[in-house]
């Protein structure tokens, strides 16, 4: 083979035709609305209920509010970028899906990659927060778990792993490996447990806030709203997941942007009124626990509310994690349909025709990830692989539009290449704002997958004409 013929075997793309022949399969019977409550379902959770605390504390001080909007302003630019492919290419695999369309394989590798590692420290992060408001829940009980399996390994506080995190992150993957349809009608009702207690915190909240508490304002200048920024950003990641039920949406070119685009907004108002109420109640400096939320209804002695919303918070996190589980085992699904990894993850099996041997091997790793490792680590992680899926996306829309402008688009994002382009900017700030250790982690993850890709994916792809079968 020649130099030329080796490159662009790397770079062959995924005919746009072949991704929708393989839907069909999948009962259509989702509409916007839906739509929308998968991705409200997918995206409140761990960030808003306990990251808030450590963001308010640590960097952003009352200024959390901007650190919000910054956030999600970034989001919306990244937002209508999927929208746009989510409504060109409706098929399921997301991100990864859409740049093998755009920039061909092994950008879609890397890409798929990333969103491996974006899920599974997502669901690691978030089986940690749910951990926290758990265990204050016990404790309301008067029950304790014995001190050195309360949280992460952390040798100095006498902590060595997070029992209860390890544990629901197995038991949500053996109620994944039970069947999808079970476990999405168990979501609908979370999801609505969880909108009302964010709104009895809000309702409730504003009558004890202190005007005081939010002086100083900026308590560590605007770099800390732009620290404050990247960490909260965790708190918006989901509405991408909207995009992964393509297959199942009546009309994917007017439903799917509707659903990303609502959920993503109604999302924005509910943090930025939950984040100024909170630092309204609470002192700034005092957030740093595991469950803020719970705590500042406390704060004030309302411990019956407080009660109410840890409860609320453990139902909440619950969907996200079933959604970040779930875009993890359908995730591994599509690439190995594709060839990319070992049949393992595509072999369904049982009576609930589920891709089960994968979905543990997956669900093991993540339970012993967020057994050892601090939540503020997973959730910078989690951060960065996603910051990088959004940038690419976006890039993606313009290389799109350039290579096939008559595609047929039920949404366009308007002002390209503006829009796009200020949305891949956006993301690469913010993880200019992440820790050192979290970008070694990170270039170490994906030196990885490229040793795996030329060792294994390339050669059993099925877009690979010679490929072993
Ligand atoms: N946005 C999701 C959460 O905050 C990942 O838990």
């Amino acid at each position: 083979m020649s130099r030329n013929e080796k490159i662009s075997v790397l770079f062959r793309k995924k005919p746009i035709a072949s991704q929708s022949n393989e839907s069909g399969v999948l009962k259509r019977a989702l509409g916007a609305f839906d739509l929308t409550t998968l991705g409200v379902g997918a995206i409140i959770g761990t960030g808003i209920f306990v990251l808030t605390g450590v963001a308010a504390a640590k960097y952003a001080g009352p200024g959390l509010v901007l650190s919000f909007l910054l956030a999600g302003i970034i989001c919306a630019f990244a937002a209508l970028c999927y929208s746009e492919f989510a409504s060109t290419i409706p098929a399921s695999g997301s991100a990864y899906t859409y740049s093998y369309t755009a920039f061909g394989e092994v950008i879609a590798w890397i890409l798929g990659w990333d969103l491996i590692l974006e899920y599974g420290f997502a669901s690691a992060a978030v089986a940690s927060g749910w951990s926290g408001y758990f265990q204050t829940l016990l404790s309301g009980f008067g029950l304790e778990l014995p001190h050195a399996l309360t949280s992460a390994f952390n040798p100095e506080k006498g902590t060595y792993f997070d029992i209860t995190a390890a544990l629901i992150t197995l038991m949500i993957t053996f109620l994944l490996t039970r069947g999808v349809k079970e476990a999405a009608r168990a979501n609908g009702i979370m999801v609505g447990i969880k909108i009302i207690v964010v709104l009895i915190f809000i309702g409730v909240g504003v009558f004890y806030v202190q005007p005081a508490n939010w002086h100083p304002f900026l308590p560590f200048g605007f770099s800390g709203v732009t620290a404050g920024a990247a960490t909260v950003f965790f708190a918006y990641i989901g509405f991408d997941a909207v995009s992964t039920a393509a297959e199942e949406v009546k009309r994917p070119q007017r439903d799917l942007p509707i659903g990303i685009i609502a959920s993503l907004a109604v999302c924005t108002v509910l943090y930025i009124v939950v984040s100024l109420i909170l630092t309204g109640i609470v002192p700034f400096n005092m957030l740093n626990v595991s469950d803020p939320v719970a705590f500042a209804f406390e704060f004030v002695q309302l411990n019956g509310l407080s009660w109410i919303v840890s409860l609320g918070a453990i139902t909440g996190i619950t969907t996200v994690l079933l959604v970040m589980m779930y875009g993890q085992t359908r995730l591994l699904y599509s690439m190995s349909r594709d060839g990319l990894l070992s049949p393992v993850f595509s072999k369904v099996s049982g009576k609930s025709q589920t891709p089960a041997v994968g979905s543990w091997l997956a669900g093991i790793i993540v339970a012993l990830f967020s057994g050892f490792i601090s939540l503020g680590h997973l959730a910078e992680l989690t951060n960065i692989g996603t910051l990088f899926a959004f940038a690419v996306v976006s890039i993606g829309i313009i290389v799109l539009r350039k290579n096939n402008p008559d595609l047929k688009r039920g949404f366009r994002v308007p002002l390209v290449p503006l829009i796009p382009i200020l949305s891949a900017l956006g993301c690469f700030y913010l993880m200019t704002r992440l820790a050192a250790l979290t970008w070694i982690t990170f270039f170490g993850w994906l030196i990885i997958g490229l040793i795996i890709y030329f060792a294994y994916g390339r050669h059993h792809s099925h877009l690979n004409p010679l490929r072993r079968k």
